[in-house]
């Protein structure tokens, strides 16, 4: 539970992806969130007041005057011990109003009254030209300057029937986007490359040869990269998954195809993290066409070795000292000793060790880190856990080192 014993202040302002504002704060609390929604008379206008308390928990507030509340203070009160405010959706109007420090509803009132340390983020939702109108992007150049974290828009089709920049990012995006601000900013302004999931090496154009990794592992260190700050690639074979949020995804099949992906976005990157379980061998003799089954003749199949990405990373460094390479081993046994020579051999500053195969596909793990200095257990955790303590242990190490720029 990303976000156990948090107080959120969720406001909701007028616009159709209202509806998307449910699903969202039902994420929050699911996530452990405790949710103090409050909306412009606007947003009640898309959305009942009564749906919102219903899936909080809690008192909805709309009005500034509310007689419930005993000293007329809600716009005080309210933000007083929460841990973020989070516009979804916010309107062209009430960004304007944000911009200026408009106090004229109790949401707006709320937000220009919130302590200095408090962080408001807003879900930007309208119609394009909406959105591209040189006044809006004033106002959101203004609030970016102010500290104020813009949370999308996508792009896409439009409720109004036009297409194009304005959306309000999904409930599932946005909950990630919260979860990510709260997030130590570690790897703020680098550039990190990663490598996930299997490889899948042809025999022919309907048969592979491929292994048991989900790719969790990768993906989960590539959400916690980002989650950092960092600008992520990541280098995908073919997995179950969906791209992390922010995450670039390009999507290849075989070690080949990694490789060149890899070697064609590894300049300029700070860090490179080799999570892939990349096929040892590829076959030489695949067949262009399906092979046909038939009584006698059984395939023979030759095998290469393939290209060691890792190694081929590991060695464009010798020039800069960039990017910082991490790998992963898996063993079966032993681990402690084959990990540390296994880091000596990759010619890497960090690898990581588990014992597979039986991580693959889970959603926990235990792994070791392995460095100069010797090794560090990292207790079993979930995926995610493990990948933020990675990337804050890669932080730490480049941090050391003076040639960033
Ligand atoms: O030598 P081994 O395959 O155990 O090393 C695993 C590490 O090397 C992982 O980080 C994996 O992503 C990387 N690797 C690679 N290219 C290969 C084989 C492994 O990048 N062909």
């Amino acid at each position: 539970m990303d976000l156990q014993g948090k107080k959120i202040v969720l406001g909701l302002t007028g616009g159709v992806a209202c509806y998307k504002a449910a699903e969202l704060c039902r994420s929050l609390v699911k996530q452990g969130a405790s949710v103090q929604v409050v909306m412009t008379e606007a947003a009640t206008h898309f959305i009942g007041a009564v749906t919102m308390q219903a899936l909080s928990g809690h008192t909805v507030y709309t009005d500034q005057w509310d007689p419930r509340v005993d000293n007329n203070m809600a716009h005080i009160d309210l933000t007083r011990d929460a841990d973020a405010i989070l516009i979804a959706p916010c309107s062209t109007d009430f960004l304007r109003k944000l911009a200026h420090g408009a106090c004229d509803d109790l949401l707006s009132t709320l937000c220009v009254a919130r302590p200095r340390r408090l962080p408001l983020h807003i879900a930007p939702a309208m119609n394009v030209e909406m959105w591209e109108n040189p006044a809006t992007q004033r106002n959101v150049a203004q609030l970016r300057q102010d500290g104020v974290s813009i949370f999308g828009p996508a792009a896409g089709a439009q409720a109004c029937g036009e297409t194009g920049f304005g959306r309000m990012l999904e409930a599932e995006e946005l909950l990630d986007e919260l979860v990510a601000a709260f997030q130590p900013k570690s790897l703020a302004g680098k550039r990190v490359l990663i490598t996930a999931g299997p490889t899948f090496e042809p025999i022919d154009p309907v048969r592979g040869i491929t292994n048991l990794s989900s790719g969790k592992m990768g993906y989960a260190v590539a959400r916690a990269a980002r989650e950092a700050g960092a600008e992520v690639v990541l280098v995908s074979g073919p997995t179950a998954l969906a791209a992390p949020h922010g995450v670039r995804r390009i999507d290849v099949q075989s070690a080949q195809q990694m490789h060149d992906a890899v070697m064609a976005h590894v300049h300029g990157q700070h860090v490179f993290i080799g999570v892939a379980a990349v096929a040892d061998w590829r076959v030489v003799n695949a067949s262009a066409q399906k092979m046909k089954k038939t009584a006698d003749a059984i395939p023979q199949l030759e095998f290469a070795q393939n290209v060691d990405i890792l190694a081929a990373v590991a060695a464009t460094t010798s020039l800069s000292g960039w990017p910082y390479c991490v790998g992963f081993a898996a063993e079966s046994e032993n681990l402690i000793e084959f990990g540390a020579v296994k880091r000596e051999r990759k010619g890497i500053p960090l690898l990581v060790g588990n014992i597979g195969p039986q991580t693959f596909g889970q959603d926990d793990n235990s792994v070791i880190l392995f460095d100069e200095a010797g090794h560090t257990v990292l207790p079993r955790a979930d995926k995610l856990t493990l990948a933020r303590q990675l990337i804050s242990e890669i932080a730490k190490r480049i941090d050391e080192r003076s040639l960033l720029t």
